[in-house]
């Protein structure tokens, strides 16, 4: 019984077969661990002296391993002291650090803005029913937008496919996020309602400033009493805060099917109008060069209005005892703006070299 274990041990190359093979001896179940349980069924006379054999059996065991345990570490130190040298003193390696994409922080930026202006972020889908995107929005069915050929219908959502018999049965990917007002709207029933909601939209266009997906951010207010007032009001203080104080801001009439009166929102030019000279040479030339706003000294920032009668009744709500404001802004845009990016596309390659460089 556990004969040659010296070399047995010697020729463990490290430290986890060293302790398996002294498992096999002393552990639980060990070859001498059983040896000593047998003691005690021995005839008195010669339990004494066998004990203290097996007794001295483990303790050699034990003084081997022990042995050869240090050996093995003394080893490993050794080839560590004889390795070439580490140069603490070398600049280190270094981990690429990974960022929000420049849209996200934009939406953060946008969100935070509006949040502390007292509106409730929400979410809204972006695969939707063209009810929701659309018809109860008060765009009547012949509408352009709603042409298969502006908007991506998804494949069995079509008219004709099992279950899809109305228009507003159909199912796309919305073209804006003007769906959160109606999904809002047609879920609660207490004022105020203060939304805002940020998001992907989906149309068919594709150029240098147009991507077939991009992103939008919607408001709305609802209570008894709102006013154009208070659409200018809270609209003239965010473009102030994201665009800075100074900024020159001008609303303008223009159609949505869901707001009466409608209208745009534009400030001046960011980049030809960094300072408001008005009416000076210098300011005029830099205008007529300036391609973002194409010299006319405005960019368009969002359109919005006052909620027409028509979607409050789609949404159960009656517009002589509620009114309210709304308004849809493009997302890339500012994000381009913010960041001097001239083309839209390099915004969804996600190609790291450009990205890094925001
Ligand atoms: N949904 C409109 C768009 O996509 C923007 C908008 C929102 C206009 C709310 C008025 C009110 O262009």
């Amino acid at each position: 019984v556990a004969a040659g274990f010296e070399t047995t041990f010697a020729q463990c190359p490290d430290e986890s077969s060293l302790r398996a093979a002294a498992a096999k001896l002393i552990g639980g179940s060990g070859e001498v661990t059983q040896l000593l349980k047998l003691m005690p069924q021995l005839p008195g006379d010669r339990r004494k002296e066998l004990g203290q054999r097996a007794n001295a059996l483990k303790n050699a065991v034990q003084s081997a391993f022990d042995a050869r345990l240090e050996g093995l570490a003394r080893a490993a130190r050794q080839a560590e002291l004889d390795a070439p040298p580490i140069d603490p003193s070398l600049p280190g390696r270094g981990l690429a650090r990974g960022a929000l994409h420049p849209i996200t922080r934009t939406i953060d930026a946008l969100l935070d803005v509006f949040a502390s202006i007292g509106f409730e972020v929400t979410d809204a889908p972006e695969i939707e029913l063209a009810d929701f995107n659309f018809t109860r929005l008060g765009f009547p069915p012949d509408h352009p937008a709603t042409d298969m050929q502006d908007s991506f219908f998804v494949a069995g959502g079509e008219i004709g496919a099992p279950g899809v018999k109305r228009f507003e049965d159909q199912v796309l990917l919305r073209t804006h996020t003007s769906n959160a007002q109606v999904h809002e709207m047609s879920r609660r029933r207490t004022i105020p309602i203060a939304c805002i909601s940020a998001g992907k939209v989906f149309r068919r266009d594709d150029d240098a400033t147009h991507s077939p997906m991009f992103h939008q951010i919607e408001g709305f207010w609802v209570d008894r009493g709102i006013s154009f007032a208070h659409l200018k009001g809270v609209l003239t203080t965010f473009v102030k805060r994201m665009f800075g104080e100074q900024v020159p801001v001008r609303f303008r009439p223009s159609y949505f099917p869901f707001v009466e009166p409608g209208g745009e929102l534009d400030v001046g030019c960011t980049i030809c109008r960094p300072y408001d000279e008005p009416g000076s040479e210098a300011q005029r030339a830099r205008t007529d060069a300036c391609r973002v706003c194409k010299s006319t000294g405005w960019l368009e920032v969002l359109g919005c209005g006052m909620i027409h009668p028509v979607v409050f009744e789609h949404c159960g709500w009656d517009p002589k005892e509620v009114t309210g404001f709304a308004f849809g802004m493009g997302i890339d845009r500012i994000a381009m703006l913010r960041h001097n990016v001239g083309d839209i596309r390099l915004l969804y390659e996600n190609d790291i070299r450009f990205l890094s460089q925001l």
